[in-house]
């Protein structure tokens, strides 16, 4: 469960507050004793992110916007506001109150949203719950709008619901389970979701996801979800898709114990980042045609498993010859992306934890993007993605990438040589799609080993504030 959070006209004397300005002159505008105001100017003229001031047990946090790039400042606000989250869940406070003392809404919301994605907390698990933790947070801003503080409320309760998925470890969510989650999720937001089971997915011949369901002792699915209003501006829908292997041990190419599986539970994130995005777009009924396609199981070894040299007639009708079981996330997004032709996407989206190599590019501070979509939606995608601070690192596309991929046997083969992995895992998924394409490479961003500010240890989320930006920029293009 998210905190709560809404605006009020009411500033409460006694409450923590968390304030944002852009001038320090206007700390006169709260009621301070001298002293207290004169501790923070000195803070603030250090140049401290958050100036405090504890006045008898109440805390009072201060963040002075910086000048220049916008979406770095917006970034340093949110960070500011985890910040204070902390120091308040430090303080064990349930209660506090967000002061705007400038008249930027965006920078406001920005400190608000950074303080609730940073109170993240995944306890399901635990049986001793935490006694205290931030539960509500009223908002004094009148530069910002009731609908603009709700839409903020809404994609941070989306990005909770995809970190929530990818800390799922595998024992507790299976790909049919993944399923019932999406299911509750579109009763609960409003869009609408079809689960095929396996039964199905052998009628459609996707040979690509029930090749890398062989080794599995449960059954894949492959989830369908639409978000189609009245009024949509798109004739033809944005399709996502998100790979969603709900555990990846490498198959019969195991991966190297130790260490390598431990987060293997994440390799699902792009699945949560596509379900997270479509209830997010639903929950704010943004006039888009969206479909989201989720291919899942999980990858393991077993004397049903697929195996190096094994050659999988796709869904598509390629033919594949399979010599790296642990290249799996491919496979199924594969015949996810060319099941996803009856829709004639104006532009396709695939999120993933692909590659290991995509993360050994960039590391963790972005997602390595690339793809065959026209230039306007690369720089749409980008405008999000500076909005947001989830950044993407275009990839080279160039045709002979994709030369790699050429197989002796059969029509292609499911890995490239030893460098530039991504792209060629990208390579492999463009063969599968004739609609303008765009591929993200999550594995760096969705699952992180230690915190960084509002990005919690663990699954991030990362995914659902980017695509829900690019999706309300293409809902107001026309
Ligand atoms: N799920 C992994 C990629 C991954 C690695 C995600 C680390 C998150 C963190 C993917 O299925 C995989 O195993 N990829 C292989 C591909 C290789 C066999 C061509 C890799 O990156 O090593
Ligand atoms: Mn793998
Ligand atoms: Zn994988």
């Amino acid at each position: 469960m998210m905190l709560q959070i809404g605006k009020t006209s009411r500033t409460a004397g006694a409450k923590d507050l968390l304030v944002i300005l852009s001038d320090p002159s206007l700390l006169r505008n709260l009621d301070l004793a001298r002293n207290d105001r004169q501790y923070l100017l000195e803070q603030l003229k250090e140049e401290k992110q958050v100036a405090v001031c504890d006045i008898s047990g109440r805390l009072v946090m201060v963040h002075q916007v910086a000048k220049g790039d916008r979406s770095r400042q917006l970034e340093l606000v949110r960070r500011a506001g985890n910040t204070m989250a902390l120091k308040l869940q430090e303080a064990k406070r349930e209660e506090a109150q967000v002061v705007s003392l400038q008249d930027d809404a965006a920078l406001t919301l920005a400190l608000v949203e950074g303080a609730a994605l940073g109170a993240y907390t995944f306890n399901r698990h635990k049986t001793e719950k935490q006694p205290t933790a931030l539960k509500k947070l009223s908002v004094v801003a009148p530069e910002v709008k009731a609908e603009a503080l709700q839409e903020l409320v809404d994609v941070c309760e989306c990005v909770y619901t995809a970190r929530d998925l990818v800390n799922e470890p595998a024992s507790h969510l299976s790909a049919v389970q993944l399923g019932e989650a999406a299911q509750e999720l579109g009763k609960a937001a409003g869009f609408s979701v079809k689960v095929l089971n396996k039964k199905q997915i052998e009628a459609e011949g996707m040979g690509g996801l029930l090749a890398v369901n062989r080794g599995s002792l449960d059954p894949p699915v492959l989830i369908i979800m639409e978000w189609k209003p009245k009024g949509a501006v798109n004739k033809q829908p944005v399709v996502l898709v998100g790979k969603g292997v709900t555990y990846d041990t490498g198959g019969l190419s195991l991966k190297p114990t130790p260490n390598s599986m431990d987060s293997m539970k994440c390799d699902m994130a792009g699945a949560a980042a596509m379900i997270g995005t479509i209830a997010a777009v639903a929950k704010r009924k943004l006039p888009v045609h969206v479909v989201a396609l989720v291919p899942s199981t999980d990858n393991r070894p077993g004397g049903r498993a697929f195996a190096p040299g094994d050659v999988l007639k796709m869904h598509s009708g390629l033919t594949v010859e399979n010599l790296n079981s642990d290249a799996e996330g491919r496979l199924i997004l594969a015949d996810a992306l060319s099941y996803g032709e009856r829709y004639g996407a104006e532009t396709i989206i695939t999120a993933a934890t692909l590659t290991g190599a995509a993360a050994r590019a960039i590391g963790t501070q972005g997602s390595v993007v690339m793809g065959t979509a026209p230039e306007e939606r690369f720089a749409m995608l980008q405008e999000a993605a500076a909005e947001t601070f989830e950044r993407l690192a275009p990839m080279p596309f160039w045709e002979e990438y994709a030369d790699e991929l050429k197989s002796d046997i059969a029509d292609l083969k499911n890995i490239g040589g030893a460098l530039a992995g991504q792209i060629t895992a990208g390579k492999f998924l463009a063969r599968f799609t004739t609609r303008p394409y765009i591929h993200i490479d999550i594995a760096g961003t969705a699952f992180l080993d230690r915190r960084d500010h509002y990005r919690p240890k663990g699954g991030t989320g990362v995914g659902v504030r980017l695509l829900f930006q690019f999706l309300k920029r293409r809902a107001a293009a026309n």
